[in-house]
């Protein structure tokens, strides 16, 4: 039975600005992941990585940080720091399929380099000040590596183990490698976590009848797609749409504020938002075109305002999504 259900750090998306907005307007969620920073050698926080950490832009969630290295220095100092703000848990990225992060060994380059992995948590677990879990992939190119993967996770004490069902080349579509997650359930010495394509009810009801002994999933498109799906999980209403207009009247303003009233930029950030939230709305083609392509703030009010007068409705979002 499926008992905890986070929110996934989704980079562009899912940042406190949107965190805010969603948590007041619907939440749901046992916790939410701040999408990661990566720590120099300088041991610096960024400003922009202070405004996304600070607690006063975070109210009304738990809330856990997402790391980015493949050193044992930066991952330590990334837990005093993120210890000093309030937090109780630190997450390790170990996933992230991008070029230029997997070719400086991080991410998921860790995972085509398991020593280093081995050398960065024996370097850190013993010395940590908080709990750490691990979001990772199920190999860096072939499942078959996941065992070797695992031999290293359990020798150490995680939080969790946050398992994206996928290996790195398949990014975020593709096979799901369920195998290697059943190995993970049956054979982790730490909780594991699944992730990857849960978009509605349904499919996480499919996911808990397949997997019984699953009970923690993270959920990330499926929830932008359909901001109130962490709430139907926990037996609550599918969002009406006044609700969802509301919810996207206040991401628009918070945006502009944030943007310091450049409307045009907030704008944009809409547009990123309803690229997964499109999807739950039938007959949406031509104004979904409409979305990608406005100009101004101007234009992008008034296909919104036509999704919300024109197109149906659905409880779910569709398929299509991923
Ligand atoms: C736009 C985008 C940004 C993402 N940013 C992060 C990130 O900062 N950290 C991370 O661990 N995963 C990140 N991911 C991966 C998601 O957390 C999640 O693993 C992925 O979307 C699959 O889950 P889903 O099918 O429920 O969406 C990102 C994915 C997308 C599509």
């Amino acid at each position: 039975m499926i008992r905890f259900y986070d929110f996934a750090p989704l980079d562009g998306i899912t940042k406190a600005v949107y965190r805010r907005v969603w948590a007041r307007c619907f939440g749901g969620a046992d916790r939410c992941f701040i999408p990661y920073f990566s720590p120099t050698k300088e041991h610096l926080l960024t400003n922009r990585e202070r405004v996304e950490l600070l607690p006063e832009n975070n109210p009304d969630m738990v809330l856990v940080p997402q790391v980015m290295t493949n050193r044992a220095p930066e991952l330590l100092w990334a837990a005093e720091t993120v210890r000093e703000l309030g937090y109780r848990e630190l997450n390790l990225n170990a996933g992230c399929p991008s070029g230029t992060v997997t070719a400086k060994g991080k991410g998921a380059g860790l995972l085509a380099r398991p020593e280093t992995l081995d050398a960065l948590l024996d370097g850190a677990c013993g010395k940590l000040c908080l709990p750490l879990s691990v979001k990772a992939r199920v190999g860096f190119s072939d499942p078959e590596e996941f065992p070797r993967l695992l031999e290293i996770f359990n020798r150490y004490p995680l939080q969790s183990l946050i398992l994206h069902a996928r290996v790195r080349k398949d990014k975020y579509s593709g096979p799901l490698c369920y195998d290697a997650f059943a190995c993970a359930l049956r054979e982790s010495r730490n909780p594991v976590s699944y992730n990857g394509d849960l978009r509605t009810t349904g499919e996480v009801s499919a996911f808990a009848e397949r997997f019984p002994g699953a009970e923690r999933v993270m959920i990330g498109r499926g929830a932008v797609a359909d901001p109130a799906l962490f709430r139907k999980l926990k037996g609550g209403p599918p969002a009406t749409r006044e609700e969802l207009r509301r919810f996207t009247a206040a991401l628009f303003d918070a945006y502009t504020r944030f943007y310091d009233g450049q409307t045009g930029l907030a704008a944009r950030r809409m547009r990123e938002v309803w690229f997964y939230l499109i999807h739950l709305f039938d007959n949406a083609r031509r104004l979904n075109k409409d979305m990608r392509r406005f100009r101004t703030a101007t234009e992008y009010r008034a296909i919104e305002d036509a999704i919300f007068t024109e197109l149906p409705l659905r409880t779910d979002s569709n398929g299509d999504l991923i």
